[in-house]
Order: C-alpha cells, then structure tokens, then sequence
C-alpha cells in the first residue's frame, strides 16, 4: 500500500469488528477515496486487509452506485432512475446531460472533468427529476438548470476524490 497511515488505521478498525468482512463497504470506500477509484490492485489490497477473496469484494462492490471499479471523473453525477424520478423527465434530463457532455450514461468526458452514471433513488424525491454531483443534490432539474450547474462547475477546482 503507498498509504501506511492508511493500511494500519484499516488494520485497526478491521481487528475491533468480530466478522472482518463487516467492514468491506468501509474499507472499500477508503481505498477508492484514496486511489480514487477501485481498481484490481486496491481489491486485492482490501480483500487481503479483510481476509476475503478479490472476488467476494467484487461482488459486494457491484451492488453500490458509489464505488468505482473505473477511473472517474473529477464530477460524478448520478442521475436518479427511480420510480419518482423516472416519472417526472429522468429521461430528458439524463438525454440533456449526455447530449451536453457528448458522453453517454456511463462515460466519462475526454477533459476527465465528468462522468455521468445512473443511481437508484438519492433521498431527493421532492423534488425530481434529481441527480447528485459529488454527492451533492440538485432537484427539479430543467434543460436551463443542467446548463447553468455545468457551467458552473466547469469554473470550479474540485476534489479529486468524492466524498463518500
Ligand atoms: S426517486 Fe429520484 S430521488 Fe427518489
């Protein structure tokens, strides 16, 4: 591991659990914060932190939207496709951001700036159509809105990593 610090406070966390594997979802999430994204070898890195195989952890990791077997980009937007939202122009203003970004759901833009990926419901139900961009909500969405929250971004220094 190229984070010490990071290896041995896991280590710790994992040896006060009486199952190890209760802390995969944590420990997964560390390391993506960390690499900024799962790729085989931080797998493997947290599948031997954890006792468990590479492919147990693949597994688990398959049913969360916020775990990231691929680089992403510097914005993840997750676009909601739940049932409220579906109901309410999910579709448009996904086809509005993929047509604005000229990536489709699952890309990532060519500047490394946004991916664009489909999330189950984000806890913002009020107000659909909704998406999270680092974790951050944004209901009602419009043509006029996705633009205005795009362009902003792309004049802002975020992250590297999003936040869990
Ligand atoms: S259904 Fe979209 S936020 Fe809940």
């Amino acid at each position: 591991m190229n984070a010490p610090y990071l290896s041995e406070k896991l280590r710790q966390e994992i040896a006060s659990a009486d199952h190890p594997a209760e802390y995969a979802v944590d420990v997964m999430f560390a390391l993506q914060r960390h690499y900024g994204y799962l790729s085989d070898e931080a797998l493997i890195e947290g599948a031997q932190l954890l006792c468990m195989t590479p492919l147990e952890l693949e597994e688990l990791a398959t049913f969360y939207d916020f775990l990231y077997r691929e680089p992403v980009g510097r914005y993840v937007i997750h676009v909601c496709n739940n049932l409220v939202c579906w109901m309410h122009g999910h579709e448009s203003a996904m086809d509005h951001i993929s047509t604005r970004l000229g990536i489709p759901l699952g890309g990532t833009t060519e500047d490394g700036m946004f991916t664009l990926l489909p999330a189950s419901c984000i806890g913002f139900c009020d107000a659909p159509p909704a998406m999270l961009i680092n974790g951050k909500p944004y209901g009602h969405l419009t043509a006029e809105k996705i633009d205005t929250i795009l362009e902003r971004l792309r004049e802002e220094k975020p992250p590297l990593v999003e936040v869990r």
